[in-house]
């Protein structure tokens, strides 16, 4: 059992694409929502383990905007599953010091979630320890082509001029402009994808993919994935000093 955790250096900002819970369920012969039910433990877990090793920012891929295609009763349970963690959760996310915020579309989400994810977001609002960031209906070309949108109308109001528009513009204007871009992307399930995440935000991020399932990550696989991290050299394009 790992006790204590230690934040490496120039860690700030952890993404985890969390996958795996439809074939964490099908290896026990149950259905996907079993699966999902047990991916929700897992979030707790890791959210407590980041935020009392100091992490500023954890970034958990919830639910993408290609997911609301998945079948009716799988789309349902996981919004009935997201406001029991709100729920549930908010104890811990307060007694932790946490903010809790969502990334994405929020109107899309049924009106229970959204009150109650506005409620968490409100009461932790003055906290000052780890943002923990649940990326619900988002996706990652959404997002810039919002950003261009909003970019576009302050051109035809004349506040900016095309030729001022530089990589921060868009970076400004992203959802996520207020958060340090990730260190550390994380992928359980052993899938090689994006998937649609964060993709402008994670150029330079370190990549660690894991065969474990979602489910089944824990205390001890993101100590793994730290120490992966911790012995990479980010050269961000540069050469070594
Ligand atoms: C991917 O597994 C997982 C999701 C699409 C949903 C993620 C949801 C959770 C971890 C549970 C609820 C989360 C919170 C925050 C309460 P998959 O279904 O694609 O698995 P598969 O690739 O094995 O089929």
């Amino acid at each position: 059992m790992i006790e204590k955790i230690n934040l490496p250096k120039g860690l700030r900002h952890i993404a985890i694409i969390m996958d795996g819970n439809g074939r964490w369920a099908k290896q026990r012969s149950k259905n996907r929502i079993f699966g999902h039910r047990h991916g929700s433990k897992a979030v707790r877990a890791v959210a407590e383990a980041c935020s009392q090793m100091g992490l500023e920012v954890l970034t958990l891929f919830a639910f993408s905007t290609e997911n609301w295609a998945r079948p009716k009763k799988e789309v349902d349970t996981l919004m009935k599953l997201f406001k029991e963690f709100l729920k549930k959760e908010s104890k811990t996310i307060l007694k932790n010091n946490m903010r809790f915020r969502i990334t994405g579309q929020m109107h899309r989400l049924p009106n229970d979630v959204q009150k109650f994810a506005k409620e968490l977001i409100d009461e932790s609002n003055s906290n000052t320890g780890m943002i923990l960031n649940l990326a619900v209906s988002y996706g990652g070309r959404l997002e810039i082509t919002e950003a261009v949108k909003n970019i576009c109308r302050q051109v035809i109001d004349g506040k900016i001029s095309p030729d001022r528009v530089t990589e921060d513009t868009i970076g400004n204007n992203l959802w996520t402009s207020d958060l340090p871009n990730p260190d550390l992307l994380i992928r359980t399930s052993g899938e090689f994808r994006i998937s649609n995440f964060m993709i402008w935000q994670i150029a330079y991020s370190e990549i660690y993919i894991t065969e474990v399932l979602w489910p089944d990550f824990d205390k001890k696989e993101l100590a793994r994935a730290l120490e992966s991290f911790s012995k990479r050299k980010r050269r961000f394009g540069k050469v070594d000093e």
